[in-house]
């Protein structure tokens, strides 16, 4: 908690002023009493015949008007710095979460989860933000309130005193217990709502499946399920919630009535029936004995709130301090000193995902050639994309060596290894923003030629042009664009880039046949001195490629060109044969040299 509340260090001007408006409002209510006492004092005083000093009273009263007026501007002034303090801090801790959740790698996401991290983003955050509210006006009004009332309480009559020092202990025991019972049930609450938003999340981006299956009722039924149980905790908590406030309420009453009873006795002891004084600092005391209990009460409920906010704050610090699995390398060699060859290799490579137990990938040794293209093919499950996601770092291998331009891709800077590779991920993501936008992130400073031509070898100036061309708006994930119209975007934003390495994972699958290889020809010329990587899971994209790595359960079990792998690889005969016979083979590099011959590149 204290670690989060540094974070407000840049707003400590805002917390100044609010400590002073605080300050004041304590100052000027703690008058109050004092102002009573004297007109208590005048009316027990004053002559029997004459009556009293009414002007006197009049005077008082307008003073106390106005110390009540000042005081409300004071709390106005508190609430409304305050307030902009809370939405600061919440802003502060939004962006440094946002910006830690940038530097995860992937298998942290994987971790934490996704749902989590937006509950925490905006739920947990938020609880924060109304802790750090109440906290900032309590930490001074409750102890001001709590020490001036002592000590006008021990100058009127120690007696009185004693009814505070009974009263506060079994107060601070009712917090305690609260607090003992209530901590872990917040906490559980906060992860229920985890769940409830990755059920809802799953709901709305599923929603097509969903209804294709007529599956209503069962998510319903599930997040129904999810809601209760989460409603379940917090009615738990709510109960243990509502205990504490008639409890402490009847505290205070008992001590506020205490307070007329010591006053009886001390009357009775002092045996004079006409001790006027008494009365009026009777009065006097039982305001005090108010303000401290009022101030304890303000301070049960930052102790109420307490509980659950450490529980926010605690799963807002375990995702600001994950440590990112892809660490930087502090001694990496300058990226000017690295000669942009462009070439991969694999030395060796076992990788193992670090929730399971067996190796995803094995003994996988291959290196790409410039001007090359370099095929992985193999069924779904093989370890395609894992293999891939080894080179730009998305994981660490966890044995052997993955090479980029001849150095170790964890000698790199990550930034700088990842300006190196043009990589289309098999799930095409486009981002809200214009067509422009979305290449300009694989080239922030793009020229409209240099984009125009890369939409061009992707095949997809063609759709975008019959829009409004590099303006036209992409919506939220892409959806006013088609699978493969998404996917060949993907493709240009990456060649924008014009990096000596591409990698393509499936990206061309979601293509048809002609389309496919009239953008493989474009990309041949586009890229000819760079190293092509192609994952695909169809035979005839990959034909014509130099070499052919064939993947198994994550083994090797060939690498070769196809007339090679035909001969000598039984998986890879395996595989062609379970998608074309050898008269379609045949056809298959007949159409594609027709197509060629035909249209050329674009
Ligand atoms: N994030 C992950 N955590 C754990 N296991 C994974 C993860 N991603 C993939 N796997 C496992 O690794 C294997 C290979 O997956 P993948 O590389 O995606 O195959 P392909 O791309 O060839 O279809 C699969 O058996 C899959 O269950
Ligand atoms: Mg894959």
């Amino acid at each position: 908690m204290l670690k989060l509340l540094k974070l407000m260090k840049s707003l400590w001007w805002q917390l100044i002023i609010v400590f002073i408006f605080v300050a004041l409002q304590t100052i000027l209510q703690l008058q109050l009493p004092g102002y009573t006492n004297e007109i208590t004092a005048q009316l027990s005083q004053a002559d029997p015949l004459l009556g009293p000093d009414m002007n006197f009273i009049l005077m008082t009263g307008l003073k106390m008007l106005g110390i009540s007026l000042l005081g409300f501007a004071a709390a106005i002034g508190q609430m409304v710095t305050n307030a902009s303090l809370m939405a600061n801090f919440g802003k502060i801790l939004r962006s440094k979460l946002f910006k830690q959740v940038q530097n995860y790698s992937i298998s942290n996401i994987n971790k934490v989860g996704t749902s989590s991290l937006l509950t925490r983003i905006n739920s947990d955050t938020r609880v924060l933000q109304t802790f750090i509210f109440m906290l900032t006006r309590t930490a001074i009004m409750a102890p001001t309130f709590m020490v001036v009332g002592t000590l006008k309480l021990l100058q009127i009559n120690p007696m009185y005193t004693s009814i505070i020092l009974i009263g506060m202990p079994i107060v601070l025991i009712v917090i305690v217990v609260t607090f003992k019972i209530a901590s872990p049930l917040f906490s559980l609450v906060q992860e229920k709502l985890d769940y409830v938003t990755l059920l809802f999340r799953e709901g709305l981006t599923g929603v097509r499946v969903v209804r294709a299956f007529n599956q209503e009722e069962r998510e319903f039924r599930f997040f129904d399920k999810a809601n209760r149980s989460m409603t379940d905790v917090n009615i738990k908590v709510g109960k243990i919630m509502e205990f504490v406030n008639p409890i402490i309420s009847v505290i205070f009453n008992i001590a506020y009535v205490s307070v007329f009873i010591v006053g009886f006795m001390l009357f009775e002891q002092s045996g004079d029936a006409t001790n006027k004084i008494l009365f009026s600092q009777t009065i006097g005391a039982a305001g005090y004995v108010n303000s401290i209990m009022m101030s304890f009460l303000m301070l049960s409920f930052i102790f109420i709130m307490f509980p659950r906010s450490a529980a926010s704050a605690k799963r807002i610090l375990a995702a600001l301090n994950l440590e990112p699995e892809i660490r930087n390398n502090v001694n990496a060699l300058p990226i000017t000193e690295i000669e942009d060859a462009g070439v991969v290799e694999f030395k060796n490579v076992l990788f193992t995902f670090s929730d399971n137990q067996h190796p995803t990938l094995s003994h996988i040794s291959f290196t790409t050639k410039p001007g090359q293209v370099t095929a992985i093919i193999g069924s779904t499950g093989s370890g395609k994309s894992s293999l891939i996601n080894l080179i730009p770092r998305f994981f660490d291998a966890t044995e052997g060596q993955v090479l980029v331009n001849n150095i170790d891709v964890k000698d790199y800077q990550v930034n700088d290894l990842r300006t190196k590779i043009g990589f289309v991920p098999q799930q095409a993501v486009l981002f809200s923003g214009s067509v422009r936008d979305n290449l300009r992130f694989g080239k922030s400073d793009a020229t409209d030629e240099e984009m125009i031509e890369a939409l061009k070898v992707a095949q997809s100036w063609n759709f975008v042009k019959k829009k409004e061309g590099l303006d036209t708006m992409v919506s939220q994930g892409g959806k006013n664009f088609s699978g493969g119209q998404k996917q060949r975007l993907a493709i240009a934003r990456a060649l924008v880039r014009k990096p000596n390495i591409y990698i393509f994972d499936d990206s061309f699958s979601a293509l048809d046949f002609k389309t496919d290889i009239k953008l493989r020809t474009a990309l041949s010329n586009y890229a000819k001195n760079a190293s092509v990587i192609i994952v695909a899971q169809r035979v005839s994209s990959i034909i014509n490629a130099e070499q052919i790595v064939v993947l198994d359960e994550g083994k090797m079990m060939g690498i070769g060109t196809h007339a090679q792998l035909l001969s000598s690889c039984l998986v890879y005969q395996e595989i062609v044969k379970s998608q074309m016979d050898k008269d379609e083979i045949e056809k298959t590099m007949q159409i594609e040299k027709d197509v060629l011959a035909f249209e050329g590149g674009e």
